[in-house]
């Protein structure tokens, strides 16, 4: 018994000796963290654009290369699923871009992104399609293709949207939404880094109720362009060639036979200038063609207003009479920040900037010679549903309280 404790010892020294001592186990080092990139690896939308009678586009953005599946979708009321491959396109964005007012606001990074587009196609004319990402089932929306001849269309327009400003568009959009608008005109400015509230990253989650309502139809606005890598960062990845047969940023799309027409304001617009003689030759060839009703032009900078911004009586003078020529019946347009609606003779033109950004006076230029003409106007938060029926089509402005602010009516050619 003397020696049992150190044989047991020995023993015991013997068989911890006799295998390879486990090495010490160091924790893996953790997988590097990408704020950016959620976890489904898609960072914006999807979002829609490009409709005609038979087709629409699908984009999203993700945030690594290996997302891989397009879009499923299925007509409205039908359990018929089919599923369309995307086209991917690599975009390298140079800069990180922040909101120093809303620290809660995601910084748009830089780094690589990648921007998937979908074509849904074989659509029936008029048919509403809901769809989603095969990388992301929560990923979703609806789009419409466009109507057939004659079909009573309803759209929504809107300008100057600031989501980061105490959610007054999204107040906005409560009121809207539900009246099941087809699609929406942008008047641009549509995200503001101006106002130190927002990023890209922050503006698509918090419009993605306007996103998934329908077709986005934008009007490049002047705070589209306003840090160098803009435009090609964000608006064209986002938006470019939203619709058909212009150069970019300035195009055309038809819905039953109502043709709208998107203009740029950051470029010249005489009736000599290319998007001038563009919009004269395919007005022209729209107002041709078997079907026809009316046309409806939307654009930023307006050429006619008595609000705080500048106008341009050149360009409308120029303009005007092409517009009427060929059955223009109301021109949109924003960067005002308020409302006004100027009832001329042959045409109506409006002002919808008062898409959720701050105020202004609405009157500032009240002595200018158009403003004999402008029969409402207000600073007031809005919205503009609009239905085109037969040859009429009626606007209503609505508020952020859901109140009709305005109503006009405008009969066709
Ligand atoms: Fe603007």
């Amino acid at each position: 018994m003397k020696h049992a404790a150190p044989l047991l010892f020995a023993s015991l020294l013997l068989t911890a000796c006799s295998e390879d001592p486990a090495p010490p186990v160091n924790p893996p080092p953790p997988e590097p963290v990408d704020e950016r990139c959620p976890g489904t690896g898609v960072s914006k939308g999807p979002w829609s654009l490009r409709v005609d009678r038979t087709s629409a586009v699908v984009r999203w953005e993700t945030c690594r290369a290996d997302v891989a599946g397009g879009v499923l979708f299925n007509p409205e009321g039908s359990d018929e699923i089919r599923q369309v491959d995307a086209t991917v396109t690599t975009y390298e964005v140079p800069e990180t871009r922040k909101a120093p007012l809303d620290p809660s606001a995601p910084p748009d990074e830089a780094g690589t992104y990648w921007t998937h587009e979908a074509v849904l196609s074989d659509l029936q004319p008029g048919a509403c399609v809901q769809y989603h990402l095969a990388a992301d089932p929560a990923a979703k929306g609806r789009v419409c293709a466009a109507k057939p001849d004659g079909a009573p269309l309803r759209f929504l327009a809107i300008g100057d949207t600031n989501p980061g400003l105490n959610r007054i568009t999204l107040k906005l959009l409560d009121q809207v939404l539900p009246m099941n608008p087809d699609f929406t005109l942008h008047g641009g400015d549509i995200q503001y880094y101006d106002s130190g509230l927002e990023t890209y990253a922050s503006w698509f989650p918090a419009m993605r109720p306007l996103l998934a309502q329908g077709a986005m139809f934008p009007a490049l606005g002047n705070h589209e362009l306003e840090v160098p890598e803009e435009y090609e960062a964000y608006y064209r990845r986002f938006w470019g060639d939203a619709g058909f047969d212009g150069a970019g940023d300035h195009y055309r799309f038809e819905s039953g036979g109502v043709w709208f027409f998107s203009l740029d304001t950051e470029k010249p617009l005489g009736k000599d200038s290319e998007q001038g003689k563009w919009i004269a030759d395919s007005l022209a060839d729209a107002a041709s063609k078997p079907g026809y009703r009316f046309s409806v032009v939307f654009l930023h900078k307006p050429l006619v207003t008595c609000g705080d911004k500048s106008d341009d009586p050149v360009t409308r003078a120029e303009l005007e009479p092409i517009f009427v020529q060929h059955g223009v019946r109301l021109v949109i347009q924003a960067h005002l920040h308020g409302y006004e609606r100027f009832a001329f003779p042959d045409i109506t033109w409006i002002t919808t900037g008062g898409g959720g950004a701050t105020l202004v006076d609405v009157d500032e230029n009240i002595d200018r010679p158009a403003c004999a003409m402008r029969a409402t106007s207000g600073s007031v938060r809005h919205a503009v549903l609009l239905d085109a029926t037969g040859n009429t089509l009626t606007g209503q402005v609505i508020d952020d309280k859901g109140a009709v602010w305005d109503t006009f009516t405008l009969e066709g050619p």
